[in-house]
C-alpha cells in the first residue's frame, strides 16, 4: 500500500500554518532561552557570551520590522532593571545618520536572520569606527553574529513562517536577561528582587502553555464582528506600547487590515479624530501603575462611539465591548502573554479572511538588500 504524504504538511506537525505552529512552540522557545542562564542556586544569570565585554553605561540598539519592536520593550526592561538609558533606532534611519559617539556605549544588533541589509550596515558603521557591537541573532553563523564582537543567540529555532513570532519571543527573553545580567553587575537589583524575576520566569512557560488553546478561541470569536473593519488602532502605554506596535505590524502583515500602534497617551494628540463605529480599538490594558491612564483613554475612545476589545487581568473594570482575559502576572511578564494574543488575533483574522498565512503578498522572510 501506497502512502501519500508531504514533506510540508509532516514539518507543521499538524498544524494548519507554520506561523500557528511557531506560535504554540513558544513555551518550550522560553525554556530553551532560559537553559543554561539562570542560576537558580546562586540567584544570578549566566551570560558567558559577555563575559569579554565591560558592563554598558549606555546601550544603542538598531534593528529593523519586529526585531525594532522587541528593542523598544528592552529599553523599558534594561531601563528599569539596570539602569542603563537605552536608545532604539530603526536601522535604516541609523546608517545614513552622523554617529555621535558617548563613551561607555554598546551597540546591539538585534537581527532574528542576522541577515537584514540595513541592520548589518549600521553595525559595519559602527565597526568600523572601532566600537563594540552585540549581536542578538537566532541564525547561528549569520553575517550579523559574525561580524559582532561578541553574539548572543536567541534560541527560537527555524522560523518559517515570514511573519515573525516565535523570534520576537526569544528576543524578549534575551532582554529580560540582559536586563537581569546588567543589573546584577550594576547592583542595581537586590537579591529579592533576582529571586523573584528569576522564580517567575521559570514558571512562565508553563502558564503559557496552559493559556495558549483558549487564547486562540478567543481570537477566533472575535474574527466575525472584527475582520469587516477597514482600520484597527492598537493602543498601549509603557512595556505594552512596543506590543502595540507589534500587535498592528501582525495584522497588516498577514490580514492586510490596515492597522496602528500608538502609544495611548497621544491619541488625542491627532488620531482621535478618526475614531468612530467603523475603526476599531484593540487595547493592552493590564492591571499596572497605568491602568487609569489607559482606562482614561479608553473613554474617550468611548465617547466617540469606538468599539474597544481590551487585553486584560481578572478583575480590572473597563467599559469596553470585549474584554479579553489572560492572567495577571505582573510586568513585564504579562507581555509574555499578551504578545502571542496579539499573534493569535492576527492569524485568526487572516485564516477568517481567507489570506495566505504563511505566505503574505510583497513580503520576504530576510530582507538582504535595500
Ligand atoms: C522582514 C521580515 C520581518 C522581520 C524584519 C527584520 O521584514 O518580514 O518579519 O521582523 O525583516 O528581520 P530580522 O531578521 O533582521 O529580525
Amino acid at each position: 500500500q501506497r502512502i501519500n504524504w508531504d514533506v510540508q504538511a509532516a514539518q507543521k506537525g499538524g498544524y494548519r500554518h507554520f506561523m500557528l505552529k511557531e506560535i504554540f512552540e513558544q513555551p518550550q522557545v522560553i525554556t530553551d532561552c532560559l537553559a543554561g542562564r539562570m542560576d537558580r542556586k546562586h540567584n544570578r544569570v549566566t551570560l558567558t557570551e559577555l563575559e569579554a565585554l565591560p558592563t554598558p553605561s549606555r546601550l544603542h540598539i538598531m534593528a529593523c520590522g519586529t526585531s525594532y519592536h522587541a528593542g523598544l520593550w528592552g529599553k523599558y526592561v534594561l531601563e528599569s532593571l539596570a539602569r542603563i538609558p537605552v536608545n532604539v533606532e530603526i536601522a535604516s534611519e541609523f546608517r545614513y545618520k552622523e554617529l555621535v559617539e558617548e563613551p561607555g556605549t554598546l551597540y546591539l544588533s538585534i537581527s532574528q536572520s542576522g541577515e537584514t541589509a540595513d541592520t548589518l550596515a549600521g553595525q559595519r558603521m559602527v565597526r568600523q569606527k572601532g566600537l563594540p557591537v552585540l549581536g542578538l541573532c537566532n541564525v547561528v553563523g549569520s553575517s550579523v553574529a559574525r561580524e559582532a564582537d561578541s553574539v548572543l543567540y536567541t534560541q527560537a529555532g527555524p522560523e518559517i513562517s515570514v511573519a515573525s513570532t516565535k523570534a520576537m519571543c526569544s528576543q524578549l527573553v534575551m532582554l529580560y536577561l540582559l536586563g537581569l545580567y546588567w543589573g546584577q553587575n550594576r547592583g542595581t537589583l537586590s537579591a529579592r528582587e533576582m529571586s523573584q524575576n528569576l522564580l517567575t520566569l521559570e514558571t512562565l512557560p508553563q502558564t503559557l502553555t496552559s493559556q495558549l488553546p483558549d487564547m486562540q478561541k478567543r481570537a477566533r470569536q472575535l474574527c466575525p464582528e472584527y475582520s469587516r473593519a477597514r482600520s484597527f488602532f492598537f493602543l498601549g502605554r509603557g512595556i505594552y506600547y512596543p506590543l502595540a506596535l507589534e500587535g498592528a505590524l501582525k495584522l497588516k502583515e498577514i490580514s492586510y487590515i490596515h492597522a496602528q500602534g500608538y502609544p495611548a497617551g497621544e491619541l488625542k494628540h491627532g488620531p482621535i479624530a478618526l475614531i468612530e463605529q467603523e475603526l476599531p480599538t484593540f487595547a493592552l490594558a493590564m492591571q499596572n501603575h497605568l491602568l487609569d491612564k489607559i482606562g482614561s483613554n479608553l473613554m474617550e475612545v468611548r465617547a466617540r462611539n469606538g468599539k474597544i476589545i481590551a487585553l486584560t487581568n481578572p478583575g480590572v473594570e473597563l467599559d469596553i465591548d470585549e474584554k479579553w482575559e489572560i492572567p495577571q502576572l505582573g510586568d513585564p511578564l504579562n507581555s509574555f502573554l499578551a504578545l502571542p494574543a496579539l499573534q493569535l488575533f492576527a492569524y485568526e483574522m487572516a485564516v477568517y479572511l481567507g489570506k495566505d498565512v504563511d505566505q503574505p503578498r510583497n513580503l520576504a522572510k530576510s530582507v538582504t538588500v535595500e
